[in-house]
């Protein structure tokens, strides 16, 4: 049952509909969980592992492999900042974000719908990944990006793979705004996340997160907010396992917001439950370059359910803490997820994070989705012939 969340109206399964006809607000997927969780155990580590917990039909699935990502525990950052720290590296999906977990759960259900356009708005992650999977679905994709705000690995992902893009003067909101109004025609199947099933299978970082930990939820989860899909999908997760009784109790759920683009941290900081959109939103963490995020409501909630926080950074404070996590960790990882990284130490500073608590950042994209901006935070490499008298000379004296 997909249900509204702010005034409770109910909708079917296979109604295609991405806001609530009574009210406006945005929508939720309603299930309960009425499996054992051992019944994961020994299956392969995809998010398909999960499907009982997921409501689409299985006959359909459209799967890259997705999920299952890398849960590096960090001692050398987290000693340095006085935490337990894991990182949970949602890079290391197919396309090289979290988007793909989205993706397999809503390109499913486009095909049990039995469409044949799909269609998205994106800064540039979620049109990667729909691109892909669309390929493998064997659908028609179009694709609205915000013109020249897009980091270089994510266009080439979404020409590559066969989408028709769309480079559209204006920002995200603006290009969101319009793909919707062409949802609403019924010319395409939407694949944003305020389609709800996108959401189904985001959820599934939350998932992992309390089964990683050994069944038990971490002190606190950060993350960035963009268009706040993703930290109302991981807290929607956790709660369904904690509600199936799989863990004893939930993560703080942690926004991260670069300053140029804080809609939810400012409602937050005012104890509002909407955002007042941010015009002309801008930061160097393009994925997030978002003034009027469409989940508003439901971070929000998880945020003040969940006793969380959020809180906004600088462009330099996530350039430096990108830097500081590829060399101290060995994690590479796109402006954009840096934000996580780059809150806690702010929220450290600040105490609002306890010294010993247990932290999980959730970092988003791959450091080679931009590799623009990487190549810019580095110093070039020398030109040098193969001379080895010149290079042990030039090596020894450094
Ligand atoms: N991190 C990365 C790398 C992203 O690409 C995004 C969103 C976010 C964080 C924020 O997640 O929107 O669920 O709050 N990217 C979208 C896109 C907007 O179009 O790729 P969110």
């Amino acid at each position: 049952m997909i249900r509204c969340v702010s005034c409770g109206e109910e909708y079917g399964d296979d109604e295609v509909i991405y806001t609530c006809e009574k009210c406006g607000s945005v929508l939720e997927l309603v299930n309960e969980i009425d499996v054992s969780k051992d019944i994961f155990d020994g299956r392969k580590d995809n998010l398909w592992k999960f499907k009982e917990c997921i409501p689409v039909d299985e006959t359909k699935i459209v799967s890259l492999d997705e999920g299952g990502t890398p849960f590096c525990r960090c001692d050398k950052l987290g000693d340095e900042l006085g935490v337990n720290l894991y990182v949970k590296v949602e890079g290391s999906n197919p396309t090289g974000s979290f988007k793909d977990r989205g993706m397999t759960v809503g390109m499913t259900k486009a095909m049990e719908l039995g469409v044949s356009t799909v269609g998205c708005a994106s800064t540039g992650n979620t049109s990667a990944s729909l691109s892909a999977y669309a390929a493998r679905a064997g659908l028609r994709c179009i694709v609205f990006l915000p013109s020249g705000k897009v980091a270089l690995g994510k266009l080439a992902q979404a020409m590559f793979h066969g989408a028709e893009v769309m480079s559209i003067n204006g920002n995200f909101d603006e290009a969101l705004e319009a793909m919707t109004a062409l949802a609403l025609e019924k010319h395409l199947y939407l694949l944003n996340s305020i389609n709800p099933y996108r959401l189904e299978g985001q959820k599934t970082i939350g998932y992992e997160i309390v089964r990683d930990l050994g069944w038990q939820a971490p002190d606190r989860i950060i993350l960035p907010v963009g268009n706040a899909g993703n930290i109302s999908a991981i807290w929607k997760g956790v709660k369904e396992f904690y509600d199936a009784g799989f863990i004893k109790d939930l993560p703080m759920m942690t926004g991260i917001q670069a300053e140029g683009a804080c809609p939810v941290t400012n409602a937050f900081k005012k104890g509002d439950k909407r955002v007042v959109p941010v015009e002309n939103p801008e930061t160097i963490a393009t994925a997030i370059r978002i003034g009027a995020p469409v989940s508003d409501i439901k971070a929000l909630n998880a945020i003040y359910d969940s006793n969380g926080y959020s809180e906004t950074v600088t462009d330099e404070e996530i350039l430096d803490a990108q830097k500081l996590l590829a060399r101290t960790e060995g994690i590479g990882v796109e402006p954009a997820s840096a934000a996580s990284i780059a809150g806690l130490k702010k929220l450290v500073d600040e105490g609002v994070v306890d010294k010993g608590e247990t932290i999980t950042c959730v970092v988003t994209g791959h450091l080679l989705k931009d590799p623009n901006t990487a190549i810019d935070a580095c110093t070039q490499p020398t030109e040098v012939d193969a001379d080895i008298d010149t290079l042990r000379e030039i090596l020894m004296n450094k």
